[in-house]
């Protein structure tokens, strides 16, 4: 069997020595040498000139949750499975990350920082948990493991989706009509939506303006479902009270992008939930003998929907 690897932050050896390890038989060529005709590639983010010398016989694999970057990749051959990583590692980061920003907001944490700042001491009313709604953009593998994890809290949660999932314990809203009513009742938004042609551009200011007065964005998704004048004008309005964001539409963040220094946003450098190799090689590796048997495997992009 022969692999094609284009790792993450060109990992390659790590990849490599955790294929190899898995799959003792097979031939991996680590990108920027090729094979004409891999059986699979395993790409994250690839050049264009990755796919232009190789088209893969089986299954091209997405070392990472997001598609978007290599639906986008003009040279990408048709005909052949993409897919997508589902958790492998991923949802326990997911996790601590939203929850930290969550209670961080319920617990108004940012203001007192700010009050210890001014040397100020002034206990806040602590706000009822009735009104603090948290809802969740994208209710998928991640997004279900994020309200799993919240559940004990005793927050209400509420998971929006394209197409409904019903699951214990969480209020389900589904497409366009019911997106408002959803974002009314969110006092933390947590963004967990692919970037496709329908979410580009959603969070913009006529659809924020929906979420509560003192509401909470959390980005962990795309740096481009967020219209970011929209955001730094609501919150410089008082519309929200915050935004904790870890994902941008350019990256690195430009030094000159106002998130950097706004007091009410938080940001991160798109490390809530990365890529783990061993995870990653072992679903990939099952994956790849339930191909190789002939059984259908989890995780195929649709590529007309994107994602
Ligand atoms: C991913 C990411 O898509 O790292 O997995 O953003």
């Amino acid at each position: 069997m022969k692999i094609l690897l284009q790792s993450p932050r060109d990992e390659h050896e790590a990849w490599r020595a955790a294929l190899s390890a898995a799959l003792p038989a097979a031939t991996i060529v680590a990108w920027p040498n090729t094979l004409a005709a891999p059986d699979y590639a395993m790409v994250f983010k690839p050049p264009p000139e990755l796919f232009a010398g190789t088209r893969p016989k089986r299954a091209i694999f997405n070392l990472g949750a997001g598609v978007d970057a290599l639906l986008g990749v003009p040279t990408l051959p048709d005909g052949i499975p993409v897919i997508r990583l589902e958790d492998a590692g991923m949802a326990p980061q997911m996790v601590e990350y939203v929850a930290l920003a969550v209670l961080g907001a319920y617990r108004e944490s940012h203001e007192y920082a700010a009050q210890q700042c001014e040397g100020r001491w002034r206990p806040r009313a602590p706000l009822p948990k009735s009104q603090f709604g948290v809802g969740i953009l994208g209710f998928g593998v991640l997004g279900q493991a994020v309200a799993a994890a919240l559940a004990p809290f005793g927050f209400p949660i509420r998971g929006w989706s394209a197409a409904r999932k019903e699951v214990p314990g969480v209020e389900s809203f589904t497409g366009i009509s019911e997106l408002r009513p959803f974002l009314a009742s969110s006092r933390v938004l947590v963004c967990l939506l692919p970037s496709t042609r329908e979410t580009r551009n959603l969070l913009d200011k006529a659809n924020l303006s929906h979420l509560p007065r003192g509401a909470h964005l959390v980005n962990v998704a795309r740096g481009d479902i967020v219209v970011d004048e929209d955001l730094v004008a609501l919150l410089d309005e008082g519309h929200l009270a915050g935004a904790t964001l870890d994902v941008f539409r350019v990256e690195p963040l430009p030094s000159n992008h106002p998130f950097w220094h706004h007091p009410k946003v938080t940001l991160t450098p798109h490390t809530s939930a990365v890529t783990v190799i061993d995870d990653s090689v072992a679903q990939i590796v099952g994956k790849i003998r339930q191909l190789e048997l002939g059984e259908p495997v989890t995780g195929v992009v649709d590529r007309s929907r994107g994602y």
